[in-house]
């Protein structure tokens, strides 16, 4: 409908928890129901940061930990203004990753605080749903061997998961958990009907801005 924004949907989780699969399968069901629904995903590795951001994470280059981490942030701020745009045309924004593995990731290097991690990202638009995809580690592992790539360690993953944990507590964000060890089909069909919902209910309210 005329005027309508689409709705910010963001799926988070620990690596092999099905985000992309989930991502991709529920921008082409919203479409499929009529809505205008396009994907996104972070890191952009597309972009002049995105391919330092490539490198890094394929352990081609090394960044100091704070910088690499406000240029994951950056990352996502040279997005804001297509985001913007797209969602005040109605269209609905499908997240593979966002703010919260930003923090979740550096949060798990040791002397960083949380709420260090957020500040870069503070002001970022506001999801209307975070969707959590639960899996234990132990079930992530049947999903296939770690790749090579930097953060791939199962420590490592363990204390990023603590950090997906404590920003869960934030009560101003819509965070639904979802259980992630189902059959595809059935995770799928959970976050279907979250994503309607929350695309019904972000039309009436403003855009907001996370951490602020
Ligand atoms: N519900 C599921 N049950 C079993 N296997 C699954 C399920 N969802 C995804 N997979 C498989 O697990 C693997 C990882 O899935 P996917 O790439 O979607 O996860 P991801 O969360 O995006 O991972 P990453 O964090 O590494 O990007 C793929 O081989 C995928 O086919
Ligand atoms: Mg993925």
């Amino acid at each position: 409908m005329a005027g309508r924004r689409g709705a910010l949907i963001v799926l988070e989780g620990v690596d092999r928890a099905g985000k992309s699969t989930q991502s991709r399968k529920l921008v082409s069901a919203l479409c499929a129901a009529g809505h205008r629904a396009e994907l996104l995903r972070f890191p952009d590795r597309s972009t002049e940061i995105g391919k330092l951001l490539s490198s890094y994470l394929e352990k081609k280059s090394e960044l100091e930990d704070h910088s690499v981490h406000l240029l994951f942030s950056a990352n996502r701020w040279e997005q804001v203004p297509l985001i913007k745009e797209k969602l005040y045309q109605g269209v609905t924004l499908v997240v593979d990753r966002y703010a919260f593995s930003g923090v979740a990731f550096t949060s798990a290097k040791e002397n960083f605080s949380l709420d260090w991690c957020k500040q870069p990202d503070v002001g970022l638009p506001k999801p209307d749903l975070i969707l959590f995809l639960q899996l234990q580690l132990t079930d992530a592992a049947t999903r296939g061997e770690f790749g090579h790539e930097r953060y791939e360690e199962k420590t490592f993953q363990e204390r990023a998961l603590c950090g997906f944990q404590q920003l869960m507590r934030d009560s101003t964000l819509n965070w639904k958990v979802v259980d992630a060890s189902r059959r595809i089909e059935e995770v799928h069909e959970e976050i279907c009907t979250l994503s309607k919902a929350a695309i019904l209910s972000a039309a009436q309210k403003p855009l907001g801005k996370l951490w602020q």
